[in-house]
This record gives C-alpha cells, sequence and structure tokens, in this order.
C-alpha cells in the first residue's frame, strides 16, 4: 500500500482498472436533468455536438451523450476501463490518454465533459488542454455524483468509511462539499469562469448492488485487503436497518461548466 499522499493520489487514479466489470455494473449514472443543464447551460442541443467525454472509464456518462444524439469521442488512460468500455459502447470511439496530454487535434470539440474525473487530473496541465481542443464558443463541463448529506444513514456509513481507511473522498462532509467543488479549485489558473448546479437524484438498489457501488470507489481498490471486512459489517449493518433488502442512494449531481474566454 502507497503511504505518501502524492502516491496514494496517483494509486487512486489508477485504481479503476483492477474492478472496471464490477465498476460497470453497479455505478449510478446521471439522470437526464443533467443533461438539460448542459444543454440549457451551452446554449445548444448535444444532438449533433462534437463531444470528448474524458475519464470515460466504462462509458456510463458516454452512453447518456450517445443517446442524445452527441458525436462523442471518449479518452480514457486506464487499459481495464477502455477495455469495458469498448464491450460496453462498440460503436463509440475510445481514445487512450488522459486529461493533461490529450491525444486530440486543437479546436476539434464544442463540449469536452468530465464525469467524476476532473480531480485526477492537474489543472494546471489540464485546463490549457481543454481551451486548445474546444472550438472558440465551447464549453467544458465538470460533473460529481457526490453524497447527500442531509440523509442520515449516508452521512453515517460516510463516517464510518471515513474512520475505517483514514481518509476520506474530496467533499464528503457537508462544510468541505462548498470548497471542494469550488470553481476556483477546479481551476487554480483563474482562466475560466465556472457557472455552478446542483441536481439531485435518487435510486433504489439491492444492498448488495449498494456495496458492489461502494466498493468499487478508489479507496476501496486501494485497500483491497482490508476492504472485504468493512463490506461484510456494512452488509449486516445495512440489512438490519433496511428489512427489505433494498436502500436509496441518493445524490446531488455538482456540475461546474465554463465556456471559453
Ligand atoms: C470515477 S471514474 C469515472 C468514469 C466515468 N466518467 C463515469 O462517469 O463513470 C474516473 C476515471 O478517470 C480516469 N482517470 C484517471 N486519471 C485521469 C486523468 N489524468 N485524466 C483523465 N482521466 C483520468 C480513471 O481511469 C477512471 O476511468
Amino acid at each position: 500500500m502507497t503511504t505518501n499522499p502524492s502516491g496514494l493520489h496517483a494509486a487512486r487514479a489508477r485504481s479503476f482498472d483492477s474492478a472496471a466489470a464490477q465498476y460497470a455494473a453497479n455505478r449510478p449514472s446521471y439522470p437526464p436533468a443533467l443533461l438539460d443543464a448542459l444543454e440549457e447551460l451551452t446554449g445548444r442541443p448535444l444532438a449533433g455536438a462534437r463531444v470528448v467525454d474524458v475519464g470515460a472509464g466504462t462509458g456510463i456518462a458516454t452512453a447518456l451523450l450517445h443517446a442524445r444524439g452527441a458525436h462523442v469521442v471518449a479518452v480514457e488512460p486506464g487499459e481495464g476501463m477502455a477495455l469495458q468500455f469498448r464491450r460496453t459502447l462498440p460503436g463509440v470511439p475510445v481514445l487512450r490518454g488522459d486529461g493533461n496530454a490529450l491525444p486530440l487535434a486543437g479546436a476539434c470539440a464544442d463540449l469536452i465533459t468530465y464525469a467524476q474525473s476532473w480531480h485526477w487530473t492537474d489543472p494546471v496541465r489540464s485546463v490549457p488542454e481543454a481551451l486548445r481542443v474546444l472550438r472558440p464558443g465551447g464549453a467544458l463541463a465538470l460533473w460529481w455524483n457526490t453524497h447527500a448529506f442531509d440523509v442520515p444513514w449516508i452521512v453515517e456509513q460516510s463516517r464510518r468509511v471515513e474512520r475505517y481507511f483514514g481518509v476520506r473522498a474530496a467533499g464528503e462532509r457537508p462544510r468541505e462539499r462548498r470548497a471542494a467543488f469550488d470553481p476556483r479549485r477546479a481551476d487554480p489558473t483563474g482562466r475560466l469562469d465556472f457557472v455552478r448546479r446542483r441536481v439531485r437524484w435518487s435510486r433504489r438498489v439491492p444492498v448488495d448492488t449498494h456495496l458492489a457501488n461502494i466498493g468499487s470507489h478508489s479507496i476501496f481498490l486501494v485497500h483491497a485487503d482490508r476492504a472485504p471486512v468493512f463490506l461484510a459489517e456494512e452488509r449486516e449493518r445495512l440489512l438490519a436497518a433496511f428489512p427489505d433488502g433494498t436502500v436509496e442512494e441518493v445524490y446531488d449531481v455538482e456540475l461546474l461548466l465554463a465556456r471559453t474566454p
């Protein structure tokens, strides 16, 4: 296990390849209202738009953009995630590369999207890369499914994860959320003028789907030796709290969107 903070961050960024099938089967998607917000804030329909979806993973966000009629090219650094992407979306191109050095020509995209992946980039490099690849008047959209911290069982579970692993994902406490999704943190270069939206949604899933979902988070993947004990205890706890074996995961999608300056 890596212990220094930047080593741990890099290990977490790469961790998803070991769990690509689990990720594809259990991670939540994003609500239609998020895609509506993209269209509203960019002032154009996704249909026909040239979209680059970066850190596309297994293609969860790509599939939604594609279904709205966008011409999507995906970019994904991880071999395992890209392999799973090709299984899920064989008709959509996926390039190996990352947000710090996009494998694309300049001014080729109307919209660049990062669904839960911007925080793995170095914004000092990924901001200029996005601006290079966007056409004038194009837009960069970043979003994250974040836990709803007014739902008691979700707060309590987050605290247990935090205590067990001694670390937490950015913004997993209410008072830190504003800072974690602060536009100045997303773009320390100050070149982008972000607007923010929050979209609440939820899904009801079996406890085991929920556990496989949280088990595909990077903090669980880099602690693969210790994660099973936590997940087994969590299973008992959730089945006691929700005897019908179903939980309602509640999410706030935090969206940041900026047009090219
Ligand atoms: C939490 S997953 C999100 C996947 C997908 N966008 C989704 O919504 O499910 C994060 C993804 O970012 C990728 N990633 C890691 N480092 C990256 C970087 N520097 N630039 C772009 N993507 C990166 C990982 O390989 C992983 O597939």
